[in-house]
């Protein structure tokens, strides 16, 4: 119970194959970070962000949480996009959701799930937004498959729309965010093909959602 010896293991073996190919991985990262990407995702155990896009320790910056939701008031996240663009200078913010997510379906049933609900709203005040369309479709599955995508949508706008994109984009920083979709299913990622890079093209993906 105190000690979990499988994880311990792991992690010596999984340090010794990197530095049996890099010697010098270790050593050189722990000196200073340089990724390009900061990553947006939700917490899910299926979805790990450096194993999907195939990226080691130091390329990736990392923030997840449950329906990877990125709230204007949420300074936790506001801090990791912060320190990606202001410090890190990444280039390319990756709002990530997946099919199937518990967050998502949640949001959308009727039952109480304790304090979580209040974070889901967000994703139910999507639900709300784009009721109409979304009872246009044919099932319970294509709509949570839908509410997904929007959500991911969402989110990229959310991010855009941030005082430290906003600033960014100001002063001339080179800076794209992309809304992407990971399948539980076939561990394929699908581009949703919003991406925005200019607050002109934010501004035409908001009047298109
Ligand atoms: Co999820």
């Amino acid at each position: 119970m105190r000690t979990l010896p499988r994880l311990f293991e792991n992690n010596r073996q999984w340090a010794a194959s990197l530095r049996a190919s890099q010697p010098d991985f270790f050593s050189k990262l722990a000196a200073s970070q340089t990724p390009e990407y900061l990553w947006i995702g939700c917490s899910d155990s299926r979805v790990p962000a450096n194993e999907i896009v195939g990226l080691l320790p130091g390329d990736l910056f990392v923030h997840r949480n449950v329906g990877n939701l990125v709230i204007h008031s949420d300074f936790n996240c506001l801090s990791v996009l912060q320190y990606a663009v202001d410090l890190l200078k990444i280039k390319h913010v990756i709002v990530c959701g997946h099919y199937g997510c518990g967050g998502v379906k949640a949001a959308m049933s009727a039952q109480p799930h304790g304090l979580v609900d209040n974070w889901l709203r967000h994703i139910r005040d999507i639900y709300h937004r784009q009721q109409a369309k979304l009872d246009a479709l044919a099932n319970e599955t294509e709509r949570l498959h839908r509410l997904c995508e929007l959500n991911v949508i969402e989110q990229v706008i959310n991010v855009g729309n941030t005082t430290i994109v906003q600033d960014a984009w100001g002063r001339g920083q080179e800076l794209a965010i992309h809304g992407w979709i990971y399948d539980l299913a076939d561990g394929l990622l699908r581009n949703l093909e919003v991406c925005v890079t200019s607050p002109r093209e934010l501004d035409l993906l908001q009047a298109n959602r």
